[in-house]
Parts: structure tokens; C-alpha cells; sequence
């Protein structure tokens, strides 16, 4: 089965969100195989997005991202990333479709309630960034 991974934005923590949200991936199939509640440093913040460095919003960014707690999960289930995109809704919540996370819990492009791996690349290298490999070994 494939992993990816998942992120609560401080605005969704900030609205008590994270339980709905939670319960919505559940109910969509995935398994939550990882999961911490942690404030981002700028420079893990930074180091993340890294990638986005170059963009206009990169500060605005890594600002929003270290303005209060988030919660990582690494999410299981069959098609695991391009699930969770299809969960997840569009960059903008005003595009995304009805349903969708960034539908129901986003406010702006830049303030989307949640962050999910574009790839199963860059879902091993993000699920590396935030867990050690001992919380995140295979189920048995
Ligand atoms: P992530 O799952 O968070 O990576 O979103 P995404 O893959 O749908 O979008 P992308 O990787 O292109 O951008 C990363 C994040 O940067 C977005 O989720 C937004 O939070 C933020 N972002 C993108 N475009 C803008 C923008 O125009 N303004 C601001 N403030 N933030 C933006
Ligand atoms: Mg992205």
C-alpha cells in the first residue's frame, strides 16, 4: 500500500479543525499510521518549502506556516497521494469542488487548511523530513 503525507495548517488548528478533518480521511479510507502536533521552526518551515524559494509568496508562506501549531500525519491506503490530492480540493478554495478539505475548512489560497505530497517522490522525501523511520515502520 502507498503512504503520503499529510499536513493540518495553522489556520484549520486555529479553528479547532483538526479533528473533522481527521475524521473526514478516516471516513475516505486512509489510515493515520503516524501523527504529531508540533509548532514548525522557520528554518524547518523554510527547509520544507524549499522547493517554493523562489516564488513571490515564499515569505508569506513560511510566515503563515511557523504562525502557530500544525499536525502532520502520514496517511495509508491504496493510491494514497493522488487520493489525498483528490480529498484535498484545489490550491484555491475557491476553485475546489464542493467536498473537498480546502473546500470545507480553507479560507484563501494561502491560508488552505492542508498540504499533501504531489508525488510519491516527494511523499518518501516528506514523510523523511518530520518522522524518524522507527514511527513509521511497515504494519506487521
Ligand atoms: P501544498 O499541498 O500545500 O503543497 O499545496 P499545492 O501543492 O496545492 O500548491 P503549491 O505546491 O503550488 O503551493 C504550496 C502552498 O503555497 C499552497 O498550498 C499555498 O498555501 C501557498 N501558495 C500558493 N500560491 C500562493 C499565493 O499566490 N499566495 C500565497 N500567500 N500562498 C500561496
Ligand atoms: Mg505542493
Amino acid at each position: 500500500v502507498e503512504r503520503t503525507l499529510s499536513i493540518i495548517k495553522p489556520d484549520a488548528v486555529e479553528k479547532n479543525n483538526i479533528g473533522k478533518i481527521l475524521a473526514h480521511l478516516e471516513e475516505a479510507g486512509f489510515k493515520i499510521v503516524a501523527l504529531r502536533r508540533t509548532h514548525l521552526s522557520r528554518a524547518e518551515a523554510e527547509g520544507f518549502y524549499a522547493v517554493h524559494k523562489a516564488r513571490p509568496f515564499f515569505g508569506e508562506l513560511v510566515e503563515f506556516m511557523t504562525r502557530s501549531p500544525v499536525v502532520i500525519s502520514v496517511l495509508e491506503r491504496e493510491d494514497a497521494v493522488d487520493t489525498y490530492r483528490k480529498v484535498m480540493g484545489a490550491t484555491d478554495p475557491a476553485k475546489a469542488d464542493a467536498g473537498t478539505l480546502r473546500k470545507l475548512f480553507g479560507s484563501s489560497v494561502g491560508e488552505n487548511a492542508v498540504h499533501g505530497s504531489d508525488s510519491r517522490e516527494n511523499a518518501k522525501i516528506e514523510i523523511a523530513y518530520y518522522f524518524p523511520a522507527s514511527e513509521v515502520a511497515p504494519s506487521v
